[in-house]
């Protein structure tokens, strides 16, 4: 499938929307999940109106859902899929592990294999604690720097995502009318229910504002534990961090003694040493999940040994008892250590090449269509956004309303167009991509950008 030189397909457009019809099978699914399930949901992520396209198979780069349509997965579960569905190698170290049993109530072999591919690969990473989630990486590295530093307050920025919990979820969606001053964004509530206790100890700043976020954390740093910093943050916009805004924060939290958290649950799949790697900065703890289980559901915390000290249970309790039924439980970790012992640095060159080719495509087929809109990330992430405006930060990346119907708009075609992205406009790529499935995607957005 090839675009003329006007950007014209040259090939039929498949159609995807049968589960747009009440008879489809996955409507006839959400019918009973709603009586089962809030909403008929169980992940607020995935609901998508006016009702969720329920999987059925994934084989590679492609996903086919319930009614037997297929649809090129530029989502992979939400950035966790570094290989695609079902890679053989990755099937077979879960399967094989699996067959000899799936927890026990004691430790295994495969847990010290994957903390030590993370630190030889990591300079920051001297040791590592396994969680099942990203979410619970971010609450164990919070509860570590506390622990640490023996202060309870935490800094984190405005707009970021660090998963489902209290404090990290701190002005996560704040609006307009309610975030305050750039130089000192208010601390707003995510949940209702959030107590205002919470709110006091989390002191929110702005991202990729070098001056104005060390003068803040200046002037809290005698109560702050740690400041929580992901360097190429989805929610607020997928633009990388400043390198001189990342030295700042590495700078004035070590003259403070406030640890440096950063979240790499979804930047560890930009480079072989992570985003860190690739910005050359070193933070005292790394939180991280998706791409290292393989698939499976996990998350780690990684640091230095000083810091990971807190965790040692040797000599009687340690000053954070960490528990966890299936924390390091053996299937994730054998997948895991499959999926990234597949990642060389060969792996993730190829990834930053074809995310460059798909960023650059994408743009040329706005600009042929005379389309406003924007993609933004770095390596094998992207994120599509309907305006033109220069991003920098999360309040010049908030879309507004005519801004959000078209990427609802674009975001539903090609859904119905076999293309699976987020409807947050997120998307990446997997090593099973090729140029064709590059091409393939381009072509379809080029229709859809045009067909309005
Ligand atoms: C940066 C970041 N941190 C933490 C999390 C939470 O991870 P999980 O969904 O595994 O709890 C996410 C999830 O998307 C994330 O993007």
């Amino acid at each position: 499938m090839r675009l003329d030189n006007r950007g014209t397909a040259t090939r039929a457009i498949p159609t995807t929307c049968a589960y747009a019809s009440p008879d489809s099978t996955s409507a006839r699914l959400w019918q009973r999940a709603q009586h089962v399930l809030p909403g008929g949901n169980t992940r607020t992520t995935v609901f998508m109106a006016p009702r969720p396209i329920y999987a059925a198979d994934g084989e590679g780069c492609w996903l086919t859902d319930v009614d037997g349509e297929r649809r090129l997965d530029l989502l992979n579960n939400y950035t966790s899929l570094i290989h695609g569905h079902a890679h053989p190698a990755v099937t077979e170290a879960a399967t094989r592990r699996l067959a000899r049993g799936v927890s026990f109530a004691l430790p295994t072999p495969e847990e010290i294999d994957l903390a030590a591919l993370l630190a030889e690969r990591v300079p920051s990473v001297e040791q590592v604690r396994f969680t099942n989630s990203g979410s619970e990486a971010v609450m164990v590295a919070i509860k570590a720097a506390r622990a640490f530093t023996g202060r309870h307050r935490i800094a984190k920025f405005e707009g970021a995502y660090h998963g489902s919990y209290d404090w990290a979820e701190v002005s996560l969606g704040s609006s307009p009318g309610e975030w305050g001053p750039l130089e000192a964004p208010v601390s707003l509530p995510y949940s209702k229910g959030t107590p205002p206790s919470v709110l006091e100890e989390v002191v929110v700043l702005p991202f990729n504002h070098a001056r104005l976020a060390a003068a803040r954390i200046e002037r809290e740093a005698h109560g702050l534990a740690a400041v929580i910093l992901d360097p190429v943050p989805n929610r607020v916009g997928l633009m990388p961090a400043r390198a001189e805004f990342l030295n700042a924060m590495r700078e004035v939290t070590a003259a403070h003694g406030i640890l440096l958290i950063f979240d790499e649950v979804i930047s560890f799949r930009v480079g072989y040493r992570g985003a860190q790697g690739v910005f050359d900065v070193r933070p005292d703890l790394t939180t991280f999940g998706k791409i290292i289980g393989g698939g499976f559901p996990v998350g780690a915390v990684g640091g230095g040994a000083d810091v990971m000290a807190v965790f040692d249970p040797r000599g009687g309790k340690p000053a954070v008892p960490h528990g966890g039924t299936f924390n390091a439980n053996p299937v994730t970790m054998a997948a895991g250590l499959a999926a990234m012992r597949l990642m060389d640095e060969g792996a993730y060159a190829r990834l930053d090449e074809m995310g460059e080719t798909l960023r650059g495509g994408f743009r040329a087929c706005l600009e042929r269509a005379g389309v406003p809109g924007a993609i933004t990330g770095v390596g094998s992430l992207f994120r599509i956004h309907p305006t033109e405006r220069a991003f920098v930060d999360y309040r010049s990346a908030v879309a507004d309303d005519a801004e959000k119907k078209r990427l609802d708009r674009l975001h539903r075609a090609l859904l119905d167009h076999g293309v699976l992205i987020s409807p947050t406009g997120l998307g990446c790529l997997s090593t099973v991509v090729t140029e064709a499935e590059v091409e393939y995607f381009l072509e379809i957005v080029n229709h859809c950008v045009r067909a309005g």
